[in-house]
C-alpha cells in the first residue's frame, strides 16, 4: 500500500499527513530518549442533516471513508486529531451522528471545535459532548496545544435573532454580514500560561481550525489576532501548526513555525484568487493544486503526506482526480519545491 511504501521509505524524522486523513510521525534526534511516534488528523466532514435520521450521504461517506483508513494505518496512529465542522448548521443531530461514526475509530480520539459546530448555540451541545473548547495536552516528549480559533466578537455573537439566523451566516462561505475569527484575549491568557510551563526546546504542536495566518477575510480564512499567538509561539524551537478549515492545500513557513492545511473529508474549497475583489494573501510557500473538479466530491481529497525533518517540508498529495503532486524541501535554496509545477516561481523565502 502506497502510504506504507511512503513510511518505509522516508527517513526516519517522517512527518506523514495524509488526506483525508494526516498521519503524522513526530521523531526525535538519536541521541534523545524520546520515542517516534505518529498521530492521525481528520478535518472538516460537514455532516449535514437533511430530516430526522437522514443525512447527505456523501458527508457521511466521506468521513466514513476517512476512518476506515485510519484504523488501518501502520503503524496505528497514537491518536487521532479531528479538526473540527464536523457538523454543518451546528445541530446536536449532527454532531452526534459525526461522532457516532467517529466512535469506529479505533484510535484516541481528540476532537477540535470549528465555526459550523459552534454558531447555533454557542458551542453548547458540543461541550456537553465532548467538554473543553481549548485544551493542551503532553504526549511522549511534544507539547501539543489544541485551541478555538474561531471566536469573534461579542457584540456580533449577540445581535442575532436566533441561533439558526447566527449560524446560516457563519456558515456561508462568502457572507458580508459575517465576521473575522479569533481566539481571544481570555484564551490568549490561558496559551500565555500554558506556554510559560514548557521548556523551549520541547517540540510543539498547535491545533487550530482557523489558519493562525491571515490569508483571505472575505472568506474567513483568517484569524484575528494570528500575529499576537505566532509572536507566542516564536521562543520555541521548533512548532508545528495544523489546521483544517480552508478545505484545500496551503503551507508556509514563519520563523520556526511550519503551518500545514488538511484538507476536508466533505469538499475542496477553490482558491480566493480564483474570484476575490480584496485583497488576498495565499501563504507564500503555497503551490494551489489544479482546480478539483466541482461535481466530484471526492476531488481535491485524498492522502496528503508531510515529512518535517526539522521542520522542512516534503509532501506528497494524492487527489483523485488531480495529477499526484510532490513537494520536496531544496536544501539549497532552503524552501519547499514543487518537482513538476511552478518550480522556479516560488520567490526566495525571507530570512527571520
Ligand atoms: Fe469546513
Ligand atoms: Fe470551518
Amino acid at each position: 500500500m502506497l502510504r506504507r511504501d511512503f513510511l518505509k521509505t522516508t527517513s526516519a524524522f517522517g512527518l506523514g499527513c495524509v488526506l483525508p486523513i494526516s498521519l503524522v510521525e513526530v521523531a526525535f534526534a538519536k541521541e534523545t530518549q524520546a520515542k517516534n511516534f505518529t498521530f492521525a488528523f481528520i478535518s472538516d466532514s460537514h455532516i449535514q442533516q437533511i430530516k430526522g435520521n437522514t443525512f447527505v450521504r456523501n458527508w457521511d461517506k466521506g468521513l466514513q471513508r476517512a476512518i476506515a483508513e485510519c484504523n488501518l494505518l501502520d503503524p496505528k496512529p497514537d491518536f487521532v486529531m479531528y479538526g473540527g465542522d464536523i457538523a454543518q448548521l451546528g445541530k446536536p443531530a449532527e454532531i452526534d451522528h459525526g461522532l457516532e461514526m467517529l466512535s469506529a475509530c479505533r484510535s484516541d480520539l481528540k476532537v477540535m471545535l470549528g465555526e459550523h459546530d459552534y454558531y447555533l448555540d454557542l458551542g453548547e451541545h458540543w461541550s456537553k459532548r465532548l467538554g473543553a473548547q481549548y485544551y493542551s495536552f503532553d504526549h511522549k516528549g511534544v507539547h501539543f496545544v489544541v485551541l478555538n480559533s474561531i471566536l469573534t466578537d461579542d457584540a456580533w455573537t449577540r445581535k442575532w435573532s436566533s441561533g439558526e439566523e447566527r449560524m446560516s451566516v457563519m456558515a456561508g462561505l462568502d457572507n458580508p454580514l459575517s465576521s473575522p475569527f479569533m481566539v481571544g484575549a481570555a484564551q490568549r491568557k490561558w496559551l500565555a500560561d500554558d506556554l510559560a510551563k514548557v521548556s523551549k526546546k520541547t517540540p510543539v504542536v498547535v491545533f487550530s481550525h482557523s489558519p493562525l495566518q491571515k490569508i483571505y477575510k472575505g472568506w474567513n480564512f483568517w484569524t484575528e489576532d494570528a500575529e499576537l499567538i505566532q509572536a507566542m509561539l516564536k521562543p520555541f524551537d521548533k512548532v508545528n501548526v495544523i489546521y483544517g478549515h480552508v478545505h484545500q492545500i496551503q503551507y508556509n513557513q514563519i520563523g520556526n513555525i511550519s503551518f500545514h492545511s488538511v484538507m476536508a473529508t466533505a469538499w475542496p474549497w477553490p482558491y480566493p484568487a480564483t474570484f476575490s475583489q480584496e485583497k488576498q494573501y495565499l501563504p507564500k510557500l503555497t503551490i494551489e493544486m489544479n482546480r478539483a473538479d466541482p461535481f466530484f466530491e471526492r476531488d481535491g481529497t485524498g492522502w496528503q503526506y508531510i515529512d518535517i525533518h526539522s521542520g522542512n517540508i516534503d509532501m506528497q498529495y494524492l487527489l483523485p482526480s488531480n495529477e499526484n503532486r510532490k513537494i520536496v524541501f531544496n536544501t539549497k535554496t532552503k524552501r519547499p519545491e514543487d518537482s513538476k509545477y511552478q518550480k522556479n516561481k516560488i520567490p526566495p523565502q525571507k530570512h527571520y
